[in-house]
């Protein structure tokens, strides 16, 4: 994926907050080694390596242009590129961070196991998602991509529900967690600007269209999609937009 640093930076302080929040759900802890997948430009990593400024931290994400943007925010933390299909730790992690990026891997019901298990004993794995792929800024992109010239280019580009329900990932962790707190949180971020859910969109799940279409289709296609946009997200009284996203978190702690 033809990940954008610089347009994934528009909304920085609403795509941060989550990030935030679960940082500030994590027990406390003394962490020797910290992980935090999918980094991308590596501001929560950074989060993460103050709260914890003894421990060994490091960024993962197989993105060169978002771990080339971290790569410039502090030398303490090792940035690695690397896929999360195929990672594992050297070594047992206390504290497996991912913020946003897990929704882009397939394979839910191995790969969260798989990654709690390598988590150290008695160490956590925390992780956030979106789970908003049923509101209209998803649904209108997928019958928009099935319904028009590029239906068969774009055909299986864009996933219908990579996240499940909730309860689904308490069964896939309980067996090996000693405790595993799910919860969801569905924010209202307020958009400055004209398109503003357009602008954010383009950063994230438009990404599979930015990359197949091209020229005059594309402007095609992201006309009609701003326009439904618009419509579905209408600017509020003040100018504003109100985007509501509902995101799914995770915070296991791994059995001794
Ligand atoms: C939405 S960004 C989130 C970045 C960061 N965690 C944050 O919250 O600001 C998603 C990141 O996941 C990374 N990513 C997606 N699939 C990945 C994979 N299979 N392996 C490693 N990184 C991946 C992308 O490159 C991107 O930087």
């Amino acid at each position: 994926m033809a990940w954008d640093p610089a347009q994934y930076g528009l909304f920085e302080a609403a795509r941060a907050r989550p990030g935030h929040d679960l940082i500030a759900a994590l027990p406390p802890c003394k962490p020797a080694t910290v992980v935090d997948l999918g980094c991308g430009a590596g501001k929560l990593t950074m989060a993460l390596a103050n709260r914890w400024s003894a421990a060994e931290v490091a960024g993962i994400d197989s993105s060169s242009a978002m771990l080339g943007r971290a790569a410039l925010l502090d030398a303490r933390v090792a940035w690695e590129l690397g896929d999360i299909r195929h990672w594992t730790p050297k070594a047992p992690v206390d504290v497996l961070f991912s913020n946003a990026a897990l929704q882009w891997v397939e394979g839910h019901g191995t790969l969260f196991p798989r990654l709690l298990r390598g988590v150290a004993p008695g160490g956590v794995m925390a992780v956030q998602m979106p789970r908003n792929f049923a509101s209209p800024s998803h649904t209108l992109l997928r019958q928009l991509a099935e319904d028009g010239p590029w239906a068969a280019a774009l055909a299986g580009k864009l996933r219908e529900a990579p996240v499940h329900d909730p309860a689904q990932y308490y069964d896939w962790l309980a067996p090996i967690a000693a405790h595993v707190d799910v919860w969801e949180t569905e924010y209202l971020h307020v958009l400055d600007g004209p398109d503003p859910v357009l602008e954010w969109t383009k950063a994230t799940a438009m990404l599979p269209v930015l990359e197949t279409l091209q020229g005059a289709e594309l402007a095609d296609f992201t006309e009609r999609y701003r326009a439904a946009l618009a419509a579905a997200y209408p600017r509020r009284a003040d100018g504003r937009t109100l985007f509501p996203f509902r995101r799914l978190f995770m915070v296991a702690t791994r059995a001794s």
